[in-house]
Parts: structure tokens; sequence; C-alpha cells
């Protein structure tokens, strides 16, 4: 079944559609009839607007919803500070302590830990990114890891980007502003800049990994000749729908990440009154397993391109900003072909997770759930000596790959930094990837006997295998 099989049972109800406009009433008749803004909303509620996108954006990239609450988020005290010794997700901060660092090696990570002592606010941890959130501009690559909820008294926000989490680790029960969300490992949810949630971990501890998109919202890939499905399908992504709180007699803690720090804000009631609400800028979640994968059936193989569930553009088409790609479960049936991925210098910049499972191109066992690897920017890689060595003699009989596995990428067009927690500081970085990978790899060349060689050369001398070029 194209479901995945949750250990934790759904327990919410959801709208179902990728930007769609929704609207939901937790009581029925709270939302205006033909028009936005009346003059008095229905039962005493005030109106208000969430926009996505600048209010003149074109059309079809449009993101509003308007809210109708008890309180406007407004009625909040001023922001404090807050954690500023240890809370610094802006590499280019006052603080100066996660200045990128830009090296062209290929890096992959040990699983990282978990960390039961904190919530989900202060369980963010920026390893590698691109750009900077004050300029709207680039992506933050997270790693999250907590053991406790969120107190009952507090939300959390970012003003910094949208959240695309994936989860590896535990379960995520999600309170948001516009309703609640169960996220459950094989998940994705994404939940967009501004928007107002607090995170409960109803199986324990939780690990995963986070991108933060700095500009514009993901969107689904085109699909050119493929046609009008397949790949992550529009209606399997799912909203909440309107759920509330009613509490105007407690205190309670606003979070905000502004530029990448840790910000607070006092209010005497609950963020989540929102009773109804109409839009198409919300969280929503996706199961991995609903993917309709797409692949070679006769020789060689496509782009992993094409594994691509959700997309955000530069202003470039076709070149991404970031591209959210899976390896799910498949079938590779090509004759005649090298199956694992090929050797690669890739333009774009490539972040890997793990999710379960073991990754098809990696077999040597470091490459585990909860690690991750960074393929830079023209950082050669492609599959280890011993994954070459088995795939060039292996029978092309139909075979099933990443069998109760999901390996993810974060790939990006810009070229993507590392932090000093993520190169140091989390001490995780691998030292022998390269000497498990690739260094064991043997030439596997045979110069043909009896054969002219010719090597630029016009009468072939200079492809002698013992001559040094002159140039030497
Ligand atoms: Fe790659």
């Amino acid at each position: 079944m194209p479901v995945t099989d949750f250990k934790l049972p759904e327990k919410y109800q959801y709208l179902n559609g990728f930007n769609s406009y929704h609207e939901s009433e937790a009581i029925p008749g709270a939302l205006p009839v033909g028009q936005i803004n009346p003059q008095k909303c229905a039962y005493g509620l005030y109106n208000e607007k969430l926009s996505g996108t600048a209010f003149t954006a074109p059309r079809h990239e449009n993101q509003q919803t308007w809210l109708h609450r008890i309180l406007p988020a407004s009625a909040h005290e001023p922001f404090e500070p807050r954690e500023t010794a240890t809370f610094d997700t802006n590499p280019g901060s006052i603080h100066g302590t996660h200045k990128w660092h830009q090296i062209p090696n290929q890096l992959r990570w040990d699983p990282f830990d978990i960390d039961e002592s904190v919530d989900w606010v202060h369980s963010l941890r920026l390893v590698a990114g691109a750009g900077d959130p004050t300029v709207k501009s680039g992506l933050g690559i997270f790693i999250f890891s907590a053991g406790k909820d969120m107190d009952p008294h507090s939300a959390f926000y970012s003003a910094d980007g949208d959240f695309l989490i994936v989860l590896q680790h535990g379960a995520l029960d999600i309170q948001t502003e516009l309703g609640k969300i169960l996220v459950r490992p094989n998940e994705i949810c994404v939940i967009p800049r501004g928007i107002r949630y607090r995170v409960s971990l109803p199986d324990g501890p939780v690990r995963g990994y986070i991108l933060e998109l700095y500009q514009g919202h993901f969107t689904l890939p085109e699909l050119g000749p493929i046609g009008s499905h397949c790949l992550a399908n529009t209606r399997d992504f799912q909203a909440p729908i309107a759920a509330f709180d009613e509490d105007t007699s407690n205190t309670y803690t606003l979070f905000a990440k502004f530029a990448g720090h840790l910000f607070a804000a006092q209010q005497t009631h609950t963020p989540f009154d929102v009773v109804a609400w109409h839009g198409n800028y919300y969280p929503y979640k996706y199961d991995l397993a609903r993917f309709a994968t797409i692949g070679s059936i006769a020789f060689d193989h496509p782009d992993p391109s094409i594994f691509t569930v959700l997309t955000a553009q530069s202003d470039h088409p076709g070149t991404a900003i970031a591209d959210f790609v899976i390896f799910p479960p498949r079938w590779l049936v090509q004759e005649g072909t090298f199956r694992p991925p090929w050797y690669h210098r890739n333009t774009m910049s490539e972040f890997m997770g793990l999710i379960h499972g073991e990754y098809d191109a990696k077999t040597g066992g470091g490459f585990q759930p909860a690690g991750a690897s960074l393929h830079n920017v023209m950082s050669a890689h492609g599959p280890d000596a011993g994954t070459h060595a088995k795939a060039s003699e292996a029978e092309l009989k139909p075979m099933k790959v990443g069998e109760k596995s999901m390996a993810f990428m974060f790939e990006s067009a810009l070229m993507v930094g590392v932090t000093e927690w993520g190169l140091t500081k989390c001490a995780k970085v691998q030292k022998g990837y390269n000497a498990e990978s690739w260094v064991p790899l043997k030439p596997r060349f045979k110069r043909p006997e009896g054969t002219q060689v010719m090597n630029g050369s016009a009468n072939g001398k200079l492809g002698d295998k013992s001559q040094a070029p002159h140039w030497t």
C-alpha cells in the first residue's frame, strides 16, 4: 500500500490539497459569507490577515490567509532577547561564533545525538546553509533533537523562513494557529514563515532535519513530459482543520526566531484561539510513502531530479534555491546499465540525510540514519568502491532497492557553508570519509594491445605509456 505503516495512529482530521484555497470552521458560521471584512465578525471574533507573499504578488504566487480569532496576534508585550549566549542561528550574527566555513571537502556526519534536556525551541542547531534571512535570501539547514514538550503556555514562530521538517525519530504533535498536525517518521511537515505553533512529543525524544527556506515558498516541481500526475500528487498534502483553545487568564510566552536570534514576549491569552480561517497560506504534511516514483524502464537512468518532492525556485526557472528530493524504495530494471548513481561533480550542492534503512548508493555503513553528508558545489562524489565493484558485476535482473529505507537530499544552487557547530562542535564529522569511500578505487583501465593511441597528436607518439609529456 502506498502509505506508511505508522506505529502511532493518526488522531487528527485534515484538508487535502497542495496550495489549495481552503476554509475551515471550528464553529459553524464563524466565517463571513461573500465578503472578507464584515463590520462585525461572527461571535465577536477579530479578523486578521496573515500574508505569505507581498500583497501584489502575481496571482499564481499569492499566498494569504484570513484568521478569525478571539484576540489579535498583536496583543502581547514587547519582545526581549532570549538565550543570547546559546541560541544563534544567524551565521553572520554579531556574536560571530557561527561564520560559515566554506570548504570543498566532501563531508559526512555520524548520527547526531539525541538531547533530551531541551524542547523544540531550544533544539535547533544550524549545521549548514547559504545566504541571510535578513535579506530573504538562501536557506538554512538545521539538526533538531529534543526530549521535552514545549511549555503548555508557550508558542514559537520563525520570521526568517518556511520550515521543512524531516522527522527521523519520535513523533511531533504540532498545535498551530490553524489547527493540529501529527508528524511521524516518513512524514514531512512544512510550517510557513510566521505561523505560530507549539510542539509536544507524544512518542518520546525526537530528532530530525530542517530546511529553512529564507526566500519564497515550496512548490511542486513541473512534470513536463511526465504529464499531469505522479511524483508527489497534489491531493496527498494535508492541511489542518480549525481548532482553538479559549484562555484569557494565563500568561503565555511567545518565542520568535528573528534574524536567527531568539526573542520572547509575554501575553495574557492563548495564541491558539483561531476559531476559523480561509486562505492558501497554511502548514501541511505529506507522507513520503505516497510519492509515485518514476524511473527508467529501458536502460540508463534519469537525473535524481526525478525524485523531487518539493522545490523552491530561484529567479531563474529550473534552478532551485532548494529542492527536497527523496530516494524511496523502488524497482530497478534497466538493462546493460550501471545502476547506482554515476560519479559526478555538480554545480548544485547536495546535503543528504537518512531517515531509516540503508541508502542504496552507499553500502559501507558510514552513512547512517540520523547522520548526514554534504557534497558541495563541484565536490566530486559517487558510489563508494565496494558499491561500484558490486554493481559492475551484478546480474541485471529486476531488483528492489531501498526497501525499508528513506534517504533524502536538500539540493541547492547555492554554495553551502558549514557552521562552527556543524564542522567541529558537534564532533560528528567523519575523518575517514574519503579514505573509506573513494581512495580505495583502483584503476581498471587496460590499454588495448596493438591499437594506435592518438592522445591528441597526429602521429600518436604522445600516447606512448612510457613517455612523459614534454612540458613537464
Ligand atoms: Fe550527488
